[in-house]
């Protein structure tokens, strides 16, 4: 499960992208683009999109073993690519400004991310199927026991996280949209 590095140089090659976008506007604007611009606003709600897909498509799939539709191996990568490069949207959206309520779910952000980094690492330790099911593989029972433990403590830390951002970015966009875009 989780062969090779396929999804980070997607990631990758997707953050160019759309850094060489927000560098052209940038340059053709002559200035840093506004949170609640078009292209600021796009950005951001481009970026959550891929924020919530992350959240709940892997753990639908997840949760429905019997489900024929894409292996887990799959699944997993296409969240760690959404994963990376809808925060990635989302810190280009904040006109680089993180005061308040706004400040504080660009940090959740961060670590979330972080937090998956070291999940992925901790992840692939343990020997899988393509569809995810632990096998016996190389590691010793001990190792495989110790694996076992950290990916249930890291998920006991990073679900909470993930929970805590959601409900502050919809309060952060459910304000931002009332006094920034509709009461302009
Ligand atoms: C997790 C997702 C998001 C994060 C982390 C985030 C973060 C931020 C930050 C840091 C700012 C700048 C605040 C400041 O001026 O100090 C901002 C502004 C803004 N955001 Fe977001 N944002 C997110 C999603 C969205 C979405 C989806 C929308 C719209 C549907 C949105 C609408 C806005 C607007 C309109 C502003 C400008 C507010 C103003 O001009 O005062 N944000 N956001
Ligand atoms: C917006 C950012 C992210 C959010 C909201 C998010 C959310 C989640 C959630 C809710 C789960 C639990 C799935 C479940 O057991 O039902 C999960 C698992 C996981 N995530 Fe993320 N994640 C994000 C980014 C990342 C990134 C960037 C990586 C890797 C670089 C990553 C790697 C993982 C791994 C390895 C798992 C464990 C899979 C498993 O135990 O089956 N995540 N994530």
């Amino acid at each position: 499960m989780l062969r090779g590095n396929r999804e980070l140089w997607w990631a990758v090659g997707a953050g160019i992208l759309i850094t060489g976008v927000y560098g052209a506007v940038v340059f053709f604007s002559r200035g840093i683009p506004a949170a609640g611009d078009l292209f600021g606003h796009g950005l951001g709600i481009m970026g959550f999109i891929l924020m919530l897909m992350t959240e709940t498509l892997y753990s639908l799939r997840k949760r429905s073993r019997n489900a024929s539709w894409g292996k887990m191996s799959s699944w997993l990568q296409f969240h760690i690519f959404t994963g990376l490069v809808g925060p990635y949207m989302v810190l280009l959206h904040t006109s680089w400004k993180f005061n308040g309520l706004a400040g504080a779910v660009t940090l959740l952000t961060i670590i979330i991310v972080l937090s998956g980094i070291v999940g992925r690492y901790i992840f692939t330790r343990i020997p899988r199927t393509l569809d995810g099911l632990e096998i016996e593989g190389t590691l010793s029972e001990a190792a495989l026991r110790q694996a076992r433990q950290l990916m249930a403590l890291w998920h006991m830390i990073h679900i909470p996280i993930g929970m805590a951002l959601f409900i502050s970015a919809f309060v952060h966009i459910g304000a931002a949209l009332y006094y920034a875009t509709f009461l302009k």
